[in-house]
């Protein structure tokens, strides 16, 4: 059963088919010597491009010259550093960039998941059929790991193709993209967060929404790196992914990330909002004009986030944005007041009562744990 949504690191957005154990070895050392365990990121996810172009034996086979030990030796090593291994097929005739897919080979394929030791397995949309079954094909292998004989986690990724919020859960997904693909601009991530902000309801224990790889501290490099962003945009970004609980999968380089970025992915208010143990989805409290938006979330003992992002581009919209606690359902007759805790720099900003104002520009967010204090 998986709890909390899944936190990892991916080798697509970075490395695209530049891919080899020895990279993906140095960056399972750097998870754990540089914290990011420690933070909660488990998953080591070898993303497409990682076989021989050909089945052998009808078999996948691992490029013999990127990963001259085999997965099972790769798997061991992820393995004996206490994470977990991820690994990418696609339920079409061929990946995404052109190598065997499990089309009509699920069963075999995930029995060869499940010897390597594999945890996790990304499953791509590409080249499907035209006469297949979308639903089915997720299903399908969804069984196939389920029959493999070890606990497989099946992230799904059909990109929103006949809206997955509503029947991906039933399919047997942990996870499931639920957009294109992500670019390491602002107006990428933006335009994600504003397609999913109100398509979260269903994030919860059994089947998240997965909103991509993170672009964090990419800085325009990288496969899928066309422009970058800015250090503050990487924490907006980070902060969207981490309070509507999409998936938190680092695309970034991490043998070489800044320190700022760095700090961004270790932010513990926002990573204890993505992973509080009472997995309930965030909520729209308003939208406000020039694309701001405010959200709500229930968390654990006694407590409730609050988010505000300002997605919009232009100053002239104005900056303000506030809540009234009264939206809420906390009226101020009631007495009942919120203790605000910064969930992004910690400082605490004492107990409010009838609401919360800030000014925020563009690119700005401000992320706050409240604890219910009563009369
Ligand atoms: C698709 C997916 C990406 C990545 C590539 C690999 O585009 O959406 O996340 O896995 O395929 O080819």
């Amino acid at each position: 059963m998986y709890n909390t949504p899944v936190m990892g690191w991916n080798s697509w957005n970075t490395f695209g088919s530049h891919i080899n154990e020895e990279l993906i070895m140095e960056i399972t050392d750097k998870i754990v010597s540089e914290g990011y365990q420690q933070a909660g990121y488990e998953y080591v996810i070898i993303d497409d491009c990682w076989s021989l172009k050909e089945r052998v034996d009808g078999k996948l086979v691992a490029d013999p010259q990127l990963f001259p030990h085999g997965m099972k030796a790769l798997s061991d090593y992820i393995h004996s550093k206490g994470l977990k291994f991820g690994m990418y097929s696609c339920a079409g005739f061929k990946t995404c960039a052109g190598y065997p897919s499990s089309y009509g080979h699920e069963f075999e394929d995930a029995r060869q998941f499940a010897q390597w030791g594999v945890d996790y397995l990304k499953y791509d949309f590409c080249n499907f059929p035209e006469s297949g079954n979308a639903k089915n094909a997720y299903l399908t292998m969804a069984m196939a790991l389920r029959n493999s004989g070890r606990e497989i986690f099946l992230a799904a990724c059909n990109w929103g193709v006949e809206d997955p919020a509503k029947w991906m859960r039933s399919r047997g997904a942990g996870s499931y993209r639920s957009t294109g693909d992500i670019f390491d601009v602002p107006k990428s991530y933006r335009d994600i967060f504003i397609s999913q902000v109100e398509n979260i309801e269903g994030n919860a224990p059994g089947c998240y929404n997965d909103m991509d790889m993170l672009i964090v501290g990419m800085h325009g490099s990288g496969n899928v790196g066309i422009g970058g962003c800015t250090d503050e945009q990487y924490l907006q970004h980070f902060a969207m992914w981490a309070f509507l609980g999409s998936p938190l999968i680092i695309g970034a380089d991490i043998r070489r990330l800044d320190d700022a970025n760095k700090a961004t992915l270790l932010k513990k208010g926002l990573i204890s909002i993505h992973q509080d143990p009472d997995c309930r989805p965030a909520f729209v409290i308003g939208k406000m004009e020039g694309q701001k938006y405010t959200l709500g979330k229930l968390l654990s003992h006694n407590r409730v986030a609050f988010a505000f992002f300002n997605v919009g581009t232009k100053d002239d919209w104005g900056q303000n944005m506030s809540i009234s606690f009264d939206d809420l359902g906390i009226h101020s007759e009631s007495g009942v007041g919120l203790k605000l805790t910064d969930a992004v720099t910690g400082e605490d900003y004492g107990v409010f009562y009838d609401g919360y104002h800030v000014k925020l520009a563009p690119d700005q967010c401000r992320i706050l744990i409240g604890e219910l204090v009563a009369a």
